[in-house]
């Protein structure tokens, strides 16, 4: 046994220092992440509808907002750094559906316009975190009933 972490591949390397560069050129970095994070969720925390999703299930929120800044990390400048199960974590939330992430995307959204550095990086994050969601909503359907979820279509807002 050596301690020599897992090596990537170059051209995953690489493929990464260019995401990077390319978010970084947006104006997404560490501290816009935090920034955007703790508007969302002091948004999130006041919205009559997801307030009271999230606030029996948080019991310690600068670690849940440690824990989401990990997320965006990872997502937006391929940071690496973050370890979670969201399927998991959203499929155990009962009754979580379409109009749930709806609203969700639509503060989401509303954060962005709000503070996004640029109008390109607010269609950036936002289609990332669409697309994320309808994974999720998809899962959740798929979890629930296997055979009606192939039948439906996500209506999700665009950014
Ligand atoms: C329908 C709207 C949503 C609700 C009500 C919701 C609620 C929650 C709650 C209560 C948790 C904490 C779960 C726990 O630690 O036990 C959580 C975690 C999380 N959520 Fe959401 N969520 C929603 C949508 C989303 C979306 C659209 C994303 C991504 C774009 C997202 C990303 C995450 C991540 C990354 C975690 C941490 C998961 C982990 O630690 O493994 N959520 N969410």
């Amino acid at each position: 046994m050596t301690n020599t972490p897992p090596r990537a591949h170059p051209h995953s390397l690489a493929a990464r220092e260019r995401r990077r560069g390319d978010a970084r050129a947006m104006g997404i970095d560490e501290a816009f992440i935090a920034t955007m994070v703790d508007h969302f969720y002091t948004a999130v925390r006041a919205d009559a509808v997801l307030g009271p999703i999230f606030e029996p299930r948080i019991d310690d929120w600068p670690r849940h907002l440690g824990q989401m800044n990990r997320f965006w990390q990872s997502i937006l400048l391929s940071a690496g750094n973050f370890s979670g199960n969201p399927m998991v974590k959203h499929l155990a939330i009962p009754g979580l559906d379409e109009a749930d992430f709806q609203r969700w995307l639509m503060l989401f959204y509303a954060t962005l316009d709000d503070i996004a550095p640029s109008p390109e990086a607010a269609r950036h994050i936002g289609a990332k975190a669409r697309m994320i969601a309808e994974s999720l909503l998809t899962g959740i359907w798929v979890h629930r009933d296997h055979d009606q979820a192939l039948s439906r279509k996500v209506e999700l807002p665009h950014v």
